[in-house]
């Protein structure tokens, strides 16, 4: 069989740092919260490591496999993996993808603006207002159109020159970040019942069926899988890389900004007793009671603030990037468009298409609760 010419990663921690950004996202330290403290503490963290090992490394194991050994997106290397029937799951993945990108850059726009906004002018004295007024209408549009328009900017630079460049800085600004809000958390007071909570289960709890569901849908998104983009992002690989060592390593890292994030916003919740906020609402608790939070702590809270949102923000842009990859290398290998018109067509496409879910929340729940619950 002649060689498939293809865009391929740099070096190895290239892809480790890519992947680990498609992984490490919106997921870790805005979902990966709310369903802890929505699925009773500690019993949840417990199930959602069993989860992640025992469930999601093999998985992301046999993307990464079926990726590198066909050097093909979704699609195509389900077709050539297992036939021609296989081709309506690429397409799910496709479709999963898309409709996780469509809420996905919405949400990650607001992360947008309160960074620019903590940089600029400081969080607002009433955050429950503020999030209503900024979360809908034109000005959540812009901040949707934005980011939209960085991540494209970053896809059609390629494989190498786009993602992989943009992951070996940000990543590790990442963790840095996630590591300094932790120190952070420690010298709060009051913060000790948040440690409790998040680390000290109910043995009850952990025999949930619902916080196994829970724990499982949490350690798919979180993870990237189901949609392809491990999938896609082994498939830029040479032939020789030790899959299993990376999926543990990706895993590992995935796990552990989100445990180190729970190690932030569980002790400055508590700390100004805000733990009634947050299972409030699924989208808006973490854009809410954490700037609550950094409002009563004054100038540090400025800081701080701008440390959060900037790493969500940042974990968000390498996710979207990853979610926009995977429909982009689908119409480069199945449409065989070229790179430049398959990401911005792909890219202009789920921006214009979610501009009514930016405008208004209700369109946004749905997408939400549609693929996020029910495809994944
Ligand atoms: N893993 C990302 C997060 O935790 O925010 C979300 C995500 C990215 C899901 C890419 C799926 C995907 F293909």
């Amino acid at each position: 069989m002649e060689a498939r010419s293809r865009e391929g990663w740099g070096t190895k921690t290239g892809f480790i740092l890519a992947a680990v950004g498609s992984a490490v996202g919106l997921g870790n330290m805005w979902r990966f919260p709310y369903a802890v403290s929505d699925k009773g503490g500690a019993a949840f963290v417990i199930l959602y490591i069993v989860m992640v090992f025992a469930v999601g490394v093999p998985i992301m194991l046999s993307e990464f496999a079926v990726g590198r050994r066909t050097r093909l997106s979704p699609i195509d290397a389900l077709r050539e993996t297992g036939g021609p029937r296989w081709i309506s799951l690429g397409m799910l993945y496709v479709l999963t993808g898309f409709l996780i990108l469509a809420y996905y850059s919405v949400i990650a726009g607001w992360t947008m603006r309160y960074t620019l906004e903590a940089l600029l002018s400081g969080f607002a004295a009433d955050p429950g207002a503020y999030f209503e007024s900024s979360t809908t209408g034109v000005g959540a549009v812009i901040y949707h159109v934005a980011f939209m328009a960085i991540t494209i900017s970053i896809v059609v630079g390629g494989v190498k020159a786009g993602i992989e460049r943009v992951s070996l800085v940000l990543m590790p600004l990442l963790f840095l970040l996630v590591v300094g809000l932790a120190v952070y958390a420690l010298t709060l007071s009051g913060g000790g019942a948040g440690y409790s909570f998040y680390l000290r289960p109910q043995l009850a709890d952990v025999f949930s069926t619902s916080t196994l569901a829970a724990a499982a849908s949490q350690a798919f998104f979180s993870l990237s899988l189901g949609m392809g983009a491990m999938l896609t992002y082994a498939s830029y690989l040479k032939r020789q890389e030790n899959l299993p060592g990376s999926a543990a390593t990706i895993s590992l890292a995935d796990f552990g900004v989100a445990f180190v994030g729970g190690l932030v916003v569980f002790p400055v919740i508590f700390a100004f007793g805000l733990q009634g906020d947050i299972g409030e609402s699924a989208i808006g608790a973490l854009f809410i009671s954490v700037p609550r939070a950094f409002v009563e702590m004054g100038a540090a809270g400025r800081v701080v603030g701008l440390m959060f949102f900037a790493a969500l923000f940042v974990g968000a842009l390498t996710s979207g990037i990853s979610l926009l990859e995977v429909v982009t290398s689908s119409l480069i290998d199945h449409w065989k468009l070229d790179r430049a018109r398959a990401a911005l067509g792909a890219g202009i496409f789920i921006m214009l298409f979610c501009i009514p879910s930016a405008y208004y929340q209700g369109i946004l729940d749905l997408l939400y609760s549609m693929s996020g619950e029910f495809l994944l």
